[in-house]
């Protein structure tokens, strides 16, 4: 078997860590029985400052001839902010509508936890953020004390919702925003979260929103959400407000299993995921759409601050090649990618400087790819 992997390294530490992973995910497809066709693709600030071009739709389309994408990070002190990210990033995640934001939340061993006396086991927990909708759609104004007529739209393959808005105001000015959430948007991430929670073996999926102020949109999602549990009988659920999971997050992280959120909502308490597992250079993600073009990432960026400097901790790149590798089925290799990555870490001897260590990013790869060999 032979994965088309298409690999945009992109910026800053996103070379680097991006470097790492493919040396780890070389050495376990050789483990496994597959091998790996790596198709890298130029785009970032190099890129950008040379040709003008961030991602243009051949491209795109281009791209949708591998299996899955694998990146680093963008962004560039350069280039004005919003250009690469926007242009290339989120030009993919919606191009291929990934309409799925995966963010596994675990604690690794001997990394230490913000949360004071919390161990692996007690922090084990993917949170399923909505990738396309709520209130990252796009749509909203400012008027400036008079009446305006405004005609907003949103054009989806699985729907389309057109808003005429007559806006008349004697404020200085007022700012509106329009969140939108489709019940086919709803019901394709919440059935992934079940569905994530039946195969993880997982006991119970927690539902988060705002359902009590903002009743129309997450009433919607609410709605959705029971009809879907209602069809995994064996599979317990509740309803979280986002203010009260943030306190869980820190509180209790072991009740979760599954945590699914609008895009907002999922946007927020995922970086206190990220936190509470004991920093950024750990937290891996993926923008799936389970039956188009999925991407991988670490969730960090390119980090200028030490980029150039070989001292980026690539492991959340890494984790983000597993989780790839999960997504196309090769489930042991993945599991071997976590359990050397747990092991090289309980020995020690390998850790970067912001796990408190003097390794060099190459040297955390080359220990991960050891311990897989
Ligand atoms: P950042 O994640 O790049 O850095 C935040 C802090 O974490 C910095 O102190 C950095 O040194 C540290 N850090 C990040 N990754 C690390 C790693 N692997 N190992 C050790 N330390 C690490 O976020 P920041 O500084 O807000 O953004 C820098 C650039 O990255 C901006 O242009 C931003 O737009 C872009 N960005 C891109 C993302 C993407 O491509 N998905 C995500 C987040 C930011
Ligand atoms: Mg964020």
């Amino acid at each position: 078997m032979t994965y088309k992997i298409a690999v945009i390294k992109g910026d800053g530490v996103g070379k680097e860590v991006i470097e790492e992973g493919m040396k780890v995910l070389d050495v376990v497809a050789e483990r496994y029985g597959f091998s790996i066709d790596w198709r890298e693709f130029p785009f970032g600030a190099e890129h950008y400052l040379k040709t003008g071009e961030v991602l243009n739709d051949s491209s795109l389309k281009e791209l949708g001839k591998s299996d899955v994408i694998y990146l680093g990070a963008l962004g560039d002190p350069r280039v004005k902010p919003g250009i690469l990210e926007k242009g290339v990033l989120l030009k993919i995640r919606f191009g291929f509508d990934e309409f799925i934001n995966l963010r596994p939340v675990r604690l690794l061993p001997t990394i230490s936890s913000p949360l004071q006396g919390k161990e692996p086991r007690d922090i084990n927990f993917d949170v399923v953020r909505e990738n396309t909708e709520d209130f990252y759609v796009g749509m909203g104004g400012r008027t400036k004390r008079e009446k305006q007529h405004e005609t907003l739209s949103i054009i989806r393959e699985l729907y389309k919702a057109k808003f005429d808005l007559d806006v008349e105001t004697d404020s200085e000015e007022i700012a509106y925003q329009i969140g939108v959430l489709s019940r086919e948007g709803c019901r394709r991430v919440i059935t992934y979260a079940f569905d994530l929670c039946s195969s993880r073996g997982g006991k119970r999926v927690t539902s988060v929103d705002k359902a009590n102020v903002l009743t129309d949109i997450y009433g919607l999602w609410r709605d959705v959400f029971e009809e879907v549990a209602s069809e995994y009988p064996s599979i317990e659920y509740e309803f979280n407000y986002v203010d009260a999971v943030t306190m869980y997050f820190t509180t209790n992280p072991e009740r979760f299993d599954v945590v699914v959120a609008p895009n907002m909502f999922g946007d927020i308490i995922t970086d206190l995921g990220a936190a509470i597992q004991g920093g950024i250079g750990l937290a891996a993600s993926g923008n799936i759409n389970p039956d188009g073009i999925s991407m991988f990432e670490p969730v960090h960026g390119s980090a200028p601050d030490i980029a150039g400097r070989n001292i980026a901790n690539p492991i959340a790149a890494i984790l983000a090649g597993g989780l790839m590798l999960r997504t196309l089925g090769e489930n042991k290799a993945a599991d071997s990618i976590e359990n050397a990555i747990k092991t090289v870490l309980s020995s020690g001897k390998v850790r970067t400087p912001d796990l408190g260590g003097r390794s060099r990013c190459t040297e955390m790869g080359d220990a991960i790819s050891r311990e897989i060999e």
